[in-house]
């Protein structure tokens, strides 16, 4: 299927209209699906630092929580082994290449429920989730105020909203983000330093926002919705 009926397909899908930024991640990520699973660099540093934001989760013992920019599933796949075994998992994202992995990886798996869409405007009521999770996602959305905003909508009052995202500062944080740009085409990757996270959740008016730094720049933001 060509890019474009793809993205028509999307819009038809979701009823919302994407913008440059997004349009740009499909092309990306339709790449890049092919071999997400693959690549076992990728595959250890999605793999190791999810492992890690799992320590973090406030697990309930029902409840649901929610993946955004899921990918391929590699959180929900470690999640699903993880006691209580009676939480409902969500995966949402806006690739339906990516969200085409994960739903043949999960088809035989009730519990885990997919859908297609941005983080910008999620298909999901208000305070729907027990805990909301974003991994190495955040910087790919275009407008990160918004999604972190629709990250509090719809999780629980006293839920947990939880980002990780590789996080840099000063000169670094220009290269860096000039590189990706150049490379992985989208024209917005934007890597967030550690204050700037801290201040966008503190506009999103979370509270108790604690932030601790993983496998060396990968930063854990939890903020508690009041
Ligand atoms: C690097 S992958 C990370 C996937 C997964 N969270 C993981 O840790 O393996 C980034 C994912 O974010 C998704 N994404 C990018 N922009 C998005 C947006 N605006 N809304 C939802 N998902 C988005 C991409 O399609 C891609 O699957």
């Amino acid at each position: 299927m060509c890019f474009i009926t793809r993205v028509n397909r999307l819009v038809s899908i979701t009823g919302q209209s994407m913008n440059d930024v997004e349009k740009r991640s499909l092309v990306r990520f339709r790449d890049w699906a092919k071999t997400y699973d693959r690549k076992t660099l990728s595959y250890l540093n999605y793999y190791l630092t999810n492992k890690a934001v799992i320590k973090h989760l406030r697990l309930p013992t029902h409840g649901s929580i929610l993946d955004v920019g899921c990918g391929t599933g590699i959180l929900l796949q470690q999640l699903i082994n993880k006691p209580p075994s009676n939480i409902q998992l969500h995966g949402l994202d806006i690739s339906p290449d990516m969200f085409d992995k994960a739903k043949r990886k999960f088809s035989a798996t009730p519990q885990i429920k997919l859908a297609i869409g941005s983080a910008l405007s999620m298909p999901y009521a208000d305070d729907t989730f027990d805990c909301v999770v974003c991994c190495h996602s955040f910087h790919h959305h275009s407008d990160s105020f918004r999604s972190l905003s629709e990250m509090r909508r719809v999780v629980k009052p006293n839920g947990q909203v939880i980002v990780m995202d590789l996080s840099l500062d000063g000169f670094l944080r220009n290269i860096f983000s000039k590189i990706e740009n150049i490379y992985g085409n989208e024209g917005h990757i934007c890597r967030y330093g550690k204050k700037q996270i801290n201040e966008l959740f503190r506009m999103a008016q979370f509270k108790n926002t604690m932030q601790k730094y993983i496998y060396y720049f990968n930063l854990v933001t939890i903020g508690t919705k009041q």
